[in-house]
């Protein structure tokens, strides 16, 4: 029997959705040249292109809007703002930002150099672009296991300890600061573990190098630690997250994740002296240290949702509704990244889709014929996101061809998973009749988010 736990929580405040016709999607699809980023939101009736800024807001959290200190300088929101991450990260500054990529530019653009090189299990997109624009190198090292889709592994979310000692001692010159990204989102939101977290830590710091934590999952990463690593069951999340970032200098975090808010982040570091650079360029580009570019009910509503997200029944809700979904999907039979992680299910399009050839993108072929059955829009994690070009303009593709269903927290019910698992399975039933596509406008940089294609 496939599970699904009640939720910790019940609805008062709640949002129509619609499911336009067939006929309405098969126009809307095509308007937006097959590209699910250009349909109107109203168009959509399950929204899963992402976790990021979805959340729905506790009643607590809308109230602390209410009690917004618009001041500009010193409100008070942003004092339970500091003291709340404080009290959960340790870290002696606190820098708020208006989300997550501004907190990262913030901390590379003052300790790196063109030829740094930070080490990580695998960087988000974002992490990656910000290192590459200030012309450094982005390198991953997640363990093997997290490479591989239908393996079980506690932690496919790891580094590897060995590759990431030898490329420490080989390029200690060029390293400016390590990192990690709990849970590692572009690894399938897997977790990693603490005496991962810890022995990364130990190799950075045995060579002089400062170690940050890319914390935007850091609670769902302390609910895995508590169910699945020896000796942490009789651990409060609170107190994982302690130790974790205690291994750690600093942190970058957006607050749209396991901030439980729709919009900031911060950059948190021990350094006094990294602390006034990054102010220095805060109040440049995006407003007073007290407020980072936010709206001082933001802060509040962010230092609400982040005690919120430490509370183990919301963790287990959070972590259950997504196992059951990708029960569902897999009692349909159709292929996802085992075990499934903190925020999404991630469907193997693939193994899904066998006869549309890797160049015709079946991945994204398997968002269009999402729309089109159920409205449903989900993220292509494949070759239109990742593919590289060769020198004669070939299409290198990555090693995996995948399709996020990212899910929103506290929005969705048991009967709306139900539903896209029937839409799956009448994708499988008629698979024959998704056509793969081809490129007929692409940007020159992340070209997924608003390329135009063609059914072939
Ligand atoms: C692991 C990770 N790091 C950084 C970011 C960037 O955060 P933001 O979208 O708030 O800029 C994201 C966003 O999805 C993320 O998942």
């Amino acid at each position: 029997m496939i599970e699904f736990p009640a939720e910790p929580y019940r609805i008062k405040s709640i949002e129509p959705i619609r499911l336009i016709s067939r006929e309405q999607r098969e126009q809307k699809i095509k308007e937006a040249r097959f590209n699910i980023f250009k349909i109107r939101a109203e168009d959509i009736y399950i929204d899963f292109l992402t976790d990021s800024g979805t959340s729905a807001m506790s009643d607590n959290q809308w109230a602390g809007i209410m009690m917004g200190d618009e001041s500009y300088a010193g409100c008070r929101n942003y004092y339970h703002f500091e003291e709340t991450i404080r009290s959960i990260t340790g870290f002696k500054h606190i820098i708020p930002t208006p989300q997550g990529r501004a907190a990262e530019h913030l901390l590379f653009s003052n300790i790196l150099k063109p030829g740094s090189m930070v080490p990580s299990n695998t960087h988000f997109d974002t992490t990656r672009a910000n290192i590459e624009f200030l012309n450094g190198e982005a390198a991953d090292f997640v363990i093997e296991e997290g490479k591989n889709p239908g393996l079980v592994h506690p932690f496919k979310g790891n580094i590897d300890l060995s590759q990431l000692e030898s490329f420490v001692k080989k390029n200690r010159e060029q390293i400016p600061i390590g990192m990690m990204t709990i849970t590692n989102n572009s690894g399938g939101g897997q977790p990693v573990s603490l005496e991962n977290i810890k022995k990364a830590s130990e190799i950075f710091h045995s060579h002089g190098i400062p170690f940050f934590i890319d914390a935007c999952r850091y609670a769902e990463n302390c609910y895995f630690i508590k169910t699945r690593e020896k000796g942490q069951q009789n651990r409060t999340i609170k107190e994982i997250a302690r130790e974790i970032f205690s291994y750690a200098d600093g942190c970058t975090m957006s607050a749209k994740k396991d901030g439980l808010a729709n919009i900031g982040g911060f950059v948190c570091v021990n350094d006094d002296e990294l602390r006034t650079k990054i102010t220095n360029n805060l109040i440049l580009f995006e407003g007073f240290r007290t407020y980072g570019g936010l709206a001082g009910r933001d802060l509040e509503a962010i230092a609400r949702g982040l005690l919120e997200a430490l509370d183990e029944r919301y963790l287990e809700h959070r972590v259950g509704q997504i196992k059951g979904f990708g029960d569902l999907l897999l009692a349909e039979g159709i292929p996802i990244i085992k075990p499934t992680g903190g925020h999404a299910v991630f469907v193997d399009a693939a193994g899904f889709l066998p006869d549309i050839p890797r160049g015709q993108f079946p991945a994204w072929a398997l968002t269009v014929a999402l729309y089109r059955a159920g409205g449903i829009r989900a993220v292509e994690i494949g070759t239109v996101m990742f593919g590289k070009k060769d020198s004669t303009g070939k299409e290198v593709f990555p090693t995996l061809e995948l399709v996020r269903m990212a899910i929103p927290r506290r929005v969705y019910t048991e009967s709306h998973f139900k539903n896209v698992a029937t839409i799956f399975k009448q994708i499988a039933a008629n698979r024959n009749s998704v056509k793969g596509l081809k490129i007929i406008y692409e940007p020159p940089f992340l070209r997924h988010f608003t390329a135009d294609f063609e059914e072939l």
